[in-house]
């Protein structure tokens, strides 16, 4: 089956045909599939977020939709940036940004989580949610390359999410958790 993903992101493109092709499902990205338009992301929840996204490219092509909204709450900072991550700071410096905010929060308090919310549009035009969250806590450096974002500050364990492969992001992030759970639906 094919599905079309809301999004011409090609770090989502990827860790999202990583995890669904294995399963027989050829994601493409909207571009790939004809629709070049960026729907404003003007909901209060990624729920809200990731329905617009999937909506505006399902109401012109009529095709199954996947689309996600994902960000960072962190504890400290009463669940921000949460829907406005990728507008906390300017393109690549969100991670500076949240370093230098967090300076003076202690260990025990540095608890973050992030979270992606899936819409997925079936062929008949019916919504389906599905929420992943992976927990983890802020560091107080960015460390490692891999990944996008604000990997490299999310620590799990000891390491940053841009210090390990993304075939072991793959099986414990937010997106895998969203994407197991749309899986499990699609599977029937
Ligand atoms: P979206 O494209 O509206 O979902 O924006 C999500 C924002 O949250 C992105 O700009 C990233 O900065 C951040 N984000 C979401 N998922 C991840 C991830 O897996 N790693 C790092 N940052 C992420």
């Amino acid at each position: 089956m094919k599905i079309i993903l809301a999004s011409n992101n090609k770090n989502k493109l990827r860790e999202i045909k990583e995890i669904l092709s294995p399963l027989g499902f050829e994601v493409i990205s909207q571009r790939e599939a004809g629709a070049d338009i960026e729907a404003e992301e003007n909901g209060v929840t990624f729920e809200e977020n990731a329905a617009i996204k999937a909506h505006a490219i399902y109401d012109m092509l009529h095709c199954p939709v996947i689309a996600d909204d994902s960000g960072l709450s962190v504890d400290a900072l009463d669940g921000a940036p949460g829907v406005y991550s990728a507008r906390y700071a300017p393109e690549g410096k969100w991670c500076e940004k949240l370093i230098s905010e967090m300076k003076d929060i202690p260990d025990d308090k540095r608890g973050a989580g992030f979270v992606c919310a899936i819409c997925y549009i079936d062929n008949n035009g019916t919504e389906h949610f599905f929420r992943g969250e992976c927990r983890g806590k802020i560091g107080y450096e960015e460390r490692g390359t891999n990944g996008f974002g604000y990997d490299p500050v999310f620590m799990v364990g000891e390491r940053t999410f841009a210090e390990i492969s993304s075939e072991e992001k793959n099986k414990i992030s937010h997106r895998a958790n969203a994407l197991s759970l749309l899986q499990d639906h699609l599977k029937g």
